[in-house]
């Protein structure tokens, strides 16, 4: 007979093609030390309750120091007939110190075990993941004061729009990335329920104590209903979503960056070493790390909808599709967990090409709506000042010259009230400062943006922040 641990009730052993269906352990394996940390308090529980000795906890903690320092150190031997990693980590201890190892399960099934698992991972993949954003961060925080008297343009429909400070496009990526630490602190609460004690459904009628393992793995709050528990990945699927918007904003700063590093652009120099070349064009020093981190977006949004797709329409409560969930969270979590580390040293090493941009903020009528506000200063209607100032972009571009090279004469020919002192406030670096309102570009207010962002990264502040 096979050495299964339901083989109670089985009279056939299990098909060799089933156990390579069935198994897990190639992808799940790596939630041993959680399983391992989850099962220790499980066993110091049993022990305070009374259904196990303080010597047999002790034979099982034991037991369980000894595999965790095994698979540490690659001596674990993995076998697919073992199914999953619970069923290893059990059936090894069980090996080990005999009896009292069949008395770990005790109170458990692998329904709870799992979902404690991946929660226990989970965790500490955000708690990861935090520090890391935070560097990204901090890198484009540090920019700021390098790049504080760069004028750039920004864009709409990626057709030049506005003038703005090259701090405030660094401070839009950080904004970004601070709602995506907010999204998984978030998200941490929900994880951070104890399932364990659920058992496989209904939970148990032995005399457990699951508060004392919630603290005891410092879980916030044990989760109240075990069919809910047993059936649901709804916190994984909410960690995946958080780790889909971190993608789906790094791919958008990716692309400007792409965008902007090509002679078209001219804005960025990448650091050669982040570049890559062609096998066949000599001159090539091509973004691919910049576009891996666009491509890789794409499978990060695939997990996802793997996800929803294979949680919907399932019956309460554990099913065993749920054990796909682990493929999608870990592909996930590494795609975006290396973007966000290799982008760290990218930021810091790109740097803005000051003259090429300089030479062409003259171009695109970036100053066009500080013309139109000083317009709607003056007292006339902002729909009016709009019309007004287009009409006069419209005769600067049949000259192919800026607004402020217009002459008295033009200028009357589209209104009569109009004249050059109104061209006063024109030119780039006169509209960024005409700049006002919170939010904006005003140099001043992004240099006191710059200040708080440092403040609250704990970067050290310096004489001038922007
Ligand atoms: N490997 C399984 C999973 O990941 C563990 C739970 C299996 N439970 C069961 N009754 N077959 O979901």
């Amino acid at each position: 007979m096979s050495d299964k641990a339901w083989d109670g009730v089985f009279s056939e052993q299990t098909d060799r093609r089933v156990e390579l269906f069935t198994e897990s352990i190639s992808f799940d394996r790596r939630l041993y030390a959680h399983d391992i940390e989850g099962s220790l308090a499980h066993a110091k529980m049993l022990a305070k309750v009374g259904l196990l000795s303080s010597d047999e906890c002790q034979q099982i903690e034991q037991g369980l120091g000894e595999i965790r320092q095994e698979i540490e150190e690659d001596r674990f031997p993995f076998r697919t007939e073992w199914e999953d990693i619970h069923m290893h980590i059990e059936r090894t201890l069980i090996d080990r110190i005999g009896d009292v190892g069949r008395k770990l399960h005790t109170a458990r099934s692998r329904n709870d075990q799992v979902s404690t698992d991946v929660r226990l991972w989970i965790r500490d993949a955000i708690d990861g993941l935090d520090i890391a954003l935070a560097d990204l961060q901090r890198a484009f925080v540090e920019r700021c004061e390098t790049d504080h008297d760069c004028i750039l343009p920004a864009y709409t429909h990626l057709r030049r729009a506005q003038p703005v400070i090259a701090p405030h496009y660094w401070l839009a990526y950080c904004e970004k990335l601070q709602r995506d630490r907010e999204r998984l602190t978030d998200c941490r609460k929900r994880v951070n329920r104890l399932p364990l004690g659920a058992a496989a459904v209904a939970g148990t009628s032995l005399p457990i104590d699951r508060q004392d393992v919630a603290r005891q793995l410092d879980f916030e709050d044990v989760a109240a209903n075990s069919l809910d528990v047993s059936s649901d990945r709804d916190f994984a699927i909410e960690f995946v979503f958080a780790l889909n918007l971190i993608a789906v904003h790094l791919s958008g700063w990716a692309e400007d960056w792409i965008l902007w590093s090509t002679d078209e652009f001219g804005f960025l120099q990448l650091p050669e070493s982040f570049c890559t070349g062609s096998s066949i064009m000599p001159q090539k020093v091509n973004p691919d790390v910049l576009e891996l981190i666009r491509g890789k977006t794409g499978r990060v949004v695939g997990a996802l909808q793997s996800l929803l797709v294979l949680s919907k329409g399932l019956p309460l409560a554990y099913n065993r599709d749920l054990q796909e969930d682990k493929i999608p969270l870990f592909e996930a979590y590494d795609l975006v967990n290396s973007c966000v580390r290799i982008a760290v040293p990218l930021v810091r090493l790109t740097r803005l090409n000051r003259e090429s941009i300089a030479a062409k903020l003259d171009q695109g009528y970036l100053d066009a709506t500080t013309l139109m506000e000083e317009l709607i200063r003056r007292g006339m209607p902002q729909r009016t000042a709009h019309q007004l100032t287009g009409s006069l972009v419209k005769i600067a571009l049949e000259r192919n010259v800026p607004l402020h090279e217009l002459t008295e004469q033009e200028m009357r020919r589209v209104h009569s009230d109009l004249d050059r002192t109104l061209l006063e406030v024109l030119g780039v670096k006169k509209a960024v400062e005409a700049f006002v309102s919170y939010g904006s570009t005003a140099p001043s207010e992004v240099a006191d943006q710059v200040s708080r962002w440092r403040e609250r990264l704990g970067i050290p502040s310096t004489a001038h922040a922007t």
